[in-house]
């Protein structure tokens, strides 16, 4: 089986946030079931530092307004092949995948992702004169949804599926961009790419792809809803009743081992944990906490409003009254991060707070915490609440998403209902009361410990989802009823409207 799955971001070279980590590990645990799965993403200028040997093997002439580019492959050295889509004016920029340095939007991310996105359908579709063509197209968020567009439009016949992490990111641009990017003006219709008198990439990728994904089987409910379906809950949920959606719990990648984690100045296993003490103290030296055997509450997360460091904010006083400090790594909003600094300087004992994007602090902070804080007013999957119980560290977190079906709660970490400072600080009680109970803090750090979060239950899913999608192309070029397969076993989690 051969797989093109075209993303954004990816771990090794270039990330923003958990799509990085997904590219990064997915692909690689499909390859491990034997799936010839290739990673297409743009050339941003760390790929290009950090890859070696790029050879160009196509060149795709421009399109509308969309300029022309080559196709770079390289390995990585582990040999997963990747596409990079080399485009100097749109991708040889300082910044994120998605932003200048000040962290403002590039203005024509709507051009850059369509690149990425035709790139992806030429591909998919046999027409980059490359020798190898893919089974199925994997389109990831926005930056992709524009390719199972393009396929549909120029009239190829390859399965799509689109995954969704995160709904609320949208793409969205102005209806007088259409014939730049290539977008025929019969599409801006309700039924194509037309929202609310714009354009949106996401919409266009869930309307045309055969299949849509989601990180969790909770999200994919919930984008069902009004609430957390961010104005597309009429289309997602046609699609789930139609069995066209899925929730897939996304794994974390082996390196995320606190016996052998590089980053970690003390290794650690479950049946011995002084190593995470001494963690614990470096991490309260570098951020100039004091000396304190109380518990320490970890949040290493995108300072975005998603993420409810506000709600952190209402509950820190009264988390350092009880005896906590916290730990603070994160970067984003110029505003939460006022906030933060604020807070910080108001309690500077006990609340540290580090503004970047730092690796290896992410998980010092995560090996060196006791808890760790996500209350999320929502959260596709969360990746940080699974390293975290890796490392011993107990989630605190909103009932939502994938954090509700990946924290058992009262068992691996603490949930609350109520998404409120109240609500948070409810569940933090209940983690004070076992952080002084030995027998219990002891017994819930094993069993989350214990909590395997392995790509490879993830991969198995995918692998069948892909396997009926194509198996389905098959039977439509094929119609001779002697040929036609029984239908594959579904993993559609399938949701009334
Ligand atoms: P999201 O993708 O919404 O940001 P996830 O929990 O899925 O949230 O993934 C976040 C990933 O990014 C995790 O691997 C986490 O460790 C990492 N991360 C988040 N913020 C930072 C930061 N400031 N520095 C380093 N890593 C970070
Ligand atoms: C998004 C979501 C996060 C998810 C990640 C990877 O950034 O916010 O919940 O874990 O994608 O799928």
């Amino acid at each position: 089986m051969k797989v093109l799955f075209a993303t954004s971001e990816f771990a090794d070279f270039a990330k923003a946030g958990g799509l990085g980590d997904v590219s990064a590990g997915l692909p690689r645990a499909l390859r491990r079931r034997d799936i010839d799965v290739r990673v297409l993403l743009p050339a941003y200028p760390e790929v290009i530092a950090k890859a070696n040997d790029i050879a160009v093997v196509a060149h795709l002439p421009g399109h509308a307004g969309i300029d022309p580019c080559c196709i770079g492959e390289a390995r990585t050295d582990d040999g997963l092949i990747l596409y990079l889509v080399l485009e100097p004016s749109l991708y040889q920029r300082t910044g994120s995948p998605y932003a200048g340095p000040e962290g403002h939007d590039w203005p024509d991310n709507d051009l850059r992702f369509a690149r990425l996105s035709l790139a992806a359908a030429e591909i998919a579709a046999g027409r980059a004169g490359m020798s190898w063509q893919p089974d199925l197209l994997h389109v990831n968020d926005w930056p992709g949804g524009l390719a199972p567009a393009y396929l549909r439009w120029q009239g190829a016949r390859v399965p799509t599926i689109l995954t969704i992490h995160n709904i609320a990111y949208q793409g969205l641009c102005d209806r007088e961009r259409m014939p730049l990017l290539g977008i025929p003006e019969g599409a801006f219709h309700i039924n194509g790419v037309e929202f609310h008198d714009r354009v949106s990439f996401l919409k266009a990728g869930l309307f045309y792809a055969e299949h849509a994904s989601t990180v969790s089987p909770t999200y994919a409910r919930e984008i069902t809803t009004e609430a957390f379906g961010a104005g597309l809950h009429g289309l997602t949920s046609g699609m789930a009743a139609e069995g066209r959606l899925s929730g897939i719990v996304n794994g974390i990648d082996e390196t995320w081992d606190p016996s052998r984690d590089p980053h970690l100045p003390h290794h650690f296993e479950a049946d011995d944990l002084s190593g995470k003490q001494a963690n614990a103290d470096l991490v309260r030296t570098g951020l100039c906490l004091k000396h304190s055997a109380g518990p320490l509450f970890g949040v290493v997360s995108r300072l975005v409003h998603q993420k409810g460091l506000d709600i952190v904010a209402d509950t820190a006083r009264d988390i350092v009254r009880e005896g906590g400090q916290i730990a603070i790594l994160g970067l984003g909003d110029p505003d939460t991060e006022h906030m933060l600094s604020r807070l910080a300087r108001s309690h500077r004992d006990h609340i540290g707070l580090l503004i970047g994007f730092n690796e290896p602090m992410a998980r010092r902070i995560v090996a060196a915490s006791d808890f760790c804080l996500m209350p999320s007013r929502f959260e596709p999957c969360g990746l940080t609440q699974m390293q975290a119980q890796r490392y011993g560290s107990l989630p605190i977190a909103h009932r939502t998403g994938g954090l509700a079906d990946t924290i058992d709660d009262g068992e691996t970490g603490f949930l609350f209902s109520d998404l409120s400072g109240e609500g948070l600080f409810g569940a933090c009680r209940r983690a004070f009361e076992a952080f002084d109970d030995p027998d219990v803090l002891a017994e819930m750090r094993q069993a989350a410990m214990a909590r395997s979060f392995h790509w490879s239950g993830a991969a198995a899913e995918y692998e069948q989802l892909y396997t009926r999608l194509i198996g389905r192309r098959t039977v439509q070029v094929v119609p001779a009823p002697a040929r036609r397969r029984a239908p594959a076993p579904t993993v559609e989690l399938r949701v009334a409207a």
